[in-house]
């Protein structure tokens, strides 16, 4: 959620953590802050704002200094306040933190006895407090205190300590929150993520659960919580400092949007061999441990728990596999019964979402057979931690509203089912042959529905002005439908809910009228006759459509009716082809209702505590 960054170097740091936090920012931006030191003092400067202010902010009082720490926030404990924003100060030290301490009050009310006073409400003071205690009170060195401090800790964390008696040496830990080690030459740095650090380093070391480091220009030195000396290994990223930036488009979420045509090329890539579907080259995959499967547990937060609702249709139609779908932060409290042969399968963009995550760690001890994740970021948690792992291989995705990633998910899910459907022989080698040439096809046919970029953004000057709206959709449709729903909400703010169509007199059906939009998801399939008869009982109800078709059926436009024509394609393309219009739809209204459109208010990209 938080993003976290510190640096250690022979020149001034400040220009570092800020470009660090700017590209952090994603993760949380109600508050942000920098502290450097210099002359045996703290130079600290924080901000309700977004870092652009606070780099305003450093202009007019500069942070020098060759080691410091810097935070960009997404308020859980104290809401956003200059007081409550981190770097947070404690007599010598100051800390920053990803995560919540969940036995922080019991820690304050001990230190409150000892004589220690609070200036914020966040867990963080509390942690930095008490490791303060047993430096300065109880006499520890400062990594011994920090490790103990940490030890006694309930939670998640991802922290940079600094003592500015001791500028030489930049702490740093991780437990639950994502951390990585950025090597330089003469300098060294921290982050939450490695997009951060690309504009000075490639090389770096994941931070695995329970490790602590400490960091000196020359030097990194990493432990376990007993402080016994651990070995780090060192890779090498592949991404470069451009893929942070908005190049020729707006904003980050349409340029993800455009992008998808790539992406989607980029995931299919070694993938297909001939006629056929081929994951035996994916790390880890073995056909030995897939080929007995016969049902799976589909486990995801948010978009990607919709890109798991689709999924479901294709690997029980075209797989024959008995798949259920939940949502994280529900599977990880239930006791759930595991069928014999199962696979468990998560899907996260980050592979950081602390429920999705946490699902993980449970399914572990459950007695699945195997442990598949579908995941956007090579080295993440859920990565590390999976038996397999397919990549989705969008690209970093950096508006907070996911886009590429879904349909890059969506496109992983269609390559597992037929790569399952195939080695269970519930595929026959022509319908085989006839998805992998769809497939094929996909960028271009995504080219053509973006397209019709302009028709969607006219289209969006109906939504100016209305408070909610419905999306209908049937089958497969139906998830696509929701996320429909969900980036129109998340982003222009207006209220949408997801329906399947034939559900709408269940319920919904009571809320039409001309001020709510109904945006109907029909493409060519054999559910389109049952969906019409969906869109007659809104049309007889005085609604207001707005369907995204494929020009079949009856369907007519009329000045209750608008009608958007997408391009033929294949049918089994339709969930990925049909979202593209619905991702423009959400843009185009939140750019209409002027929101911030890669930051929507209250939201971050990654979820990281639960
Ligand atoms: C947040 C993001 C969503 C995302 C969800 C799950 O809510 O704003 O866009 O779908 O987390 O994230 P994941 O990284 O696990 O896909």
């Amino acid at each position: 959620m938080c993003g976290i960054v510190g640096a250690i170097a022979q020149r001034d740091v400040s220009p570092i953590l800020l470009e660090g936090l700017r590209r952090l920012e994603y993760r949380g931006y109600d508050s942000c802050g920098v502290c450097t030191v210099s002359d045996g003092g703290f130079n600290c400067v924080k901000t309700v704002e977004k870092v652009q202010a606070l780099t305003a902010k450093v202009q007019q009082h500069p942070c020098p200094g060759r080691l410091g720490i810097a935070h960009t926030r997404w308020a859980t404990h104290g809401g956003p306040s200059e007081t409550n924003a981190h770097p947070h100060i404690v007599g010598n030290l100051a800390m920053v933190h990803n995560g919540i301490i969940e036995n922080f009050a019991q820690m304050k009310e001990e230190l409150l006895k000892a004589g220690y006073a609070f200036k914020s409400q966040t867990d963080t003071e509390a942690l930095l407090a008490r490791i303060h205690f047993l430096h300065a009170k109880q006499g520890l060195p400062l990594i011994n205190a920090f490790a103990k401090a940490l030890s006694e800790v309930k939670g998640s964390y991802a922290l940079a300590l600094i003592d500015r008696d001791h500028p030489e040496t930049l702490y740093v830990a991780r437990q639950g929150s994502p951390l990585v080690i950025g090597l330089g030459i003469g300098e060294n740095f921290a982050a939450s993520d490695v997009l951060a650090l690309l504009p000075v380093t490639r090389r770096f070391i994941y931070m695995k659960e329970g490790e602590i480091a400490a960091l000196t220009t020359s030097e990194v030195k990493l432990y376990d919580l007993s402080l016994n000396p651990l070995h780090a290994e060192i890779a090498e990223s592949d991404l470069d400092a451009e893929s942070i930036s908005k190049g020729k488009y707006r904003h980050f979420m349409q340029k993800e949007i455009f992008e998808q045509p790539e992406a989607l090329a980029s995931t299919m890539m070694g993938r297909l061999s001939g006629d056929r579907v081929d994951l035996s080259s994916v790390a880890g995959f073995s056909k030995a441990a897939l080929s007995d499967i016969d049902s799976i547990k589909i486990v995801a937060c948010g978009t990607s728990y919709h890109a798991g609702l689709v999924g479901k249709y294709w690997l029980e139609e075209l797989a024959g596999i008995s798949t259920s779908v939940e949502i994280a932060s529900e599977y990880r409290y239930r006791k759930a019964v595991v069928k014999p042969h199962s696979l468990f399968v998560t899907i996260s963009q980050s592979g950081e979402t602390a429920d999705t995550l946490a699902s993980l760690r449970l399914a572990k001890k459950q007695g699945y057979a195997a442990t598949l994740c579908v995941c956007n970021v090579s080295a993440s948690s859920l990565m590390r931690e999976s038996d397999f792992s397919l990549m989705t291989r969008a690209g970093a995705e950096i508006g907070v509203a996911s886009t590429k990633a879904f349909t890059t998910q969506l496109l992983c899910l269609l390559l597992l089912t037929v790569y399952l459907g195939a080695l269970r022989g519930a595929l026959s080698p022509e319908r085989e042959k006839e998805i992998t040439s769809a497939i094929r096809a996909l960028p271009e046919a995504a080219r053509a529905v973006l397209s019709g970029d302009e028709r969607v953004s006219r289209l969006a000057e109906e939504f100016a002005g209305k408070h909610h709206c419905l999306f209908l959709g049937r089958g497969i449709m139906y998830p696509i439908a929701l996320e429909g729903a969900l980036k129109l909400k998340e982003i222009s703010y207006i209220h949408a809910e997801g329906y399947a169509a034939g559900e709408l007199k269940h319920g919904p059906i009571a809320l039409i009228d001309d001020k709510m939009p109904v945006v109907v998801v029909a493409p060519d399939n054999a559910l389109l006759s049952k969906l019409e008869s969906n869109i007659e009982e809104v049309r007889a109800r005085g609604g207001r459509l707005c369907v995204f078709s494929q020009g079949a059926g009856s369907l007519r436009e009329d000045p209750q009716t608008e009608i958007l024509t997408l391009p033929p394609a294949p049918a089994i393309l339709q969930p990925i082809l049909f979202t593209l219009p619905l991702q423009l739809l959400a843009y185009h209204c939140a750019v209409i209702n002027g929101t911030d459109v890669d930051q929507p208010r209250n939201l971050a990209k990654s979820v990281t505590v639960e």
